[in-house]
């Protein structure tokens, strides 16, 4: 289905009724490893998903799913703690639905993070890579159905869907802190199972390098409202193929725990220049 404008001037309204005069700049959405920076947001208010009309909840591992407003490295920013994924049985309207409710909100900037498997065999596992341009493939726009103009046009650009400037800062940052940060493209896969070997083969000749299961809908909607990005992956395991070892669930998250340091300093640090 479509949602109308309504419904997403519904759930702002319910939020503004909880955050009142406060005016959230820099939307976040955290993936696996980078939630835990919800907690320590100052003067947090924080607003499960559950309270909100017309939302989803996450039920992916380590996804809190709430909304966490308050100030963090100096901005003002919405945290979501926890996404929602395709592969939960959400549309891609609903897994992009808080984004546009944020924009609403007046957040003009959106800052994503995931984890996922890194194709490129030139780097390794526990290296960051800003993201500079995404590939989604196939299935269904998040935008498919009647286009909502209070958002954006019908056939949106996407020529620079990742923010130049941001990527700038991006690159800055990683330099001050000694943070060695790869860049390259991030090609979706709906998942939940991981990707095969020919699947990472594909999306190596298609120029991508990293897999995932995440934020490029998100990023469609947000471009879609005119939202600038910045995008982040963590790359917790070497792709399906790469090495001669199953992918876990477990691996993944114990690479994101050991590396949560250095990619919160550097989300931290573009944070407080954006
Ligand atoms: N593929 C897809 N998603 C992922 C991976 C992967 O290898 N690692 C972490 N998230």
């Amino acid at each position: 289905m479509s949602y109308p404008f309504s419904y997403y001037q519904e759930s702002a309204d319910l939020l503004r009724s909880k955050i009142g005069s406060f005016q959230p700049e820099v939307a976040m959405v955290l993936g696996s490893g980078l939630g835990f920076l919800g907690d320590v947001v100052k003067d947090a208010v924080t607003v499960p998903y559950g309270e909100i009309p017309h939302f989803q909840v996450s039920t992916a591992p380590g996804h809190k799913g709430q909304l966490v407003f308050g100030t963090l490295a100096g901005k003002k920013v919405a945290v979501m703690q926890g996404r929602m994924h395709h592969y939960e049985g959400y549309s891609y309207e609903d897994v992009s639905y808080a984004v546009r409710v944020l924009k609403l909100l007046g957040c003009d900037k959106l800052i994503v993070t995931n984890a996922a498997g890194c194709v490129n065999t030139a780097w390794k596992a526990g290296d960051l890579m800003l993201i500079t341009d995404q590939i989604k493939l196939f299935l269904e726009s998040p935008l498919r159905g009647e286009n909502l103009p209070e958002f954006g046009p019908r056939f949106p650009d996407m020529s620079h869907v990742y923010t130049p400037a941001f990527q700038e800062i991006a690159r800055t940052s990683a330099k001050e802190l000694g943070i060695d940060l790869k860049e390259g493209v991030y090609c979706y896969f709906p998942g939940p199972q991981y990707e095969t070997p020919a699947e990472v083969r594909a999306a190596r000749i298609l120029g991508g390098d990293a897999c995932g299961m995440s934020t490029a809908p998100e990023v469609i909607a947000a471009a879609h409202a005119g939202m600038q990005i910045l995008g982040f992956t963590l790359l917790t395991n070497m792709a399906a193929g790469i090495l001669d070892q199953p992918l876990s669930e477990q691996e993944v998250l114990d690479a994101a725990e050991a590396c949560k340091d250095k990619f919160s300093k550097l989300v931290l640090s573009c944070l407080e220049k954006m």
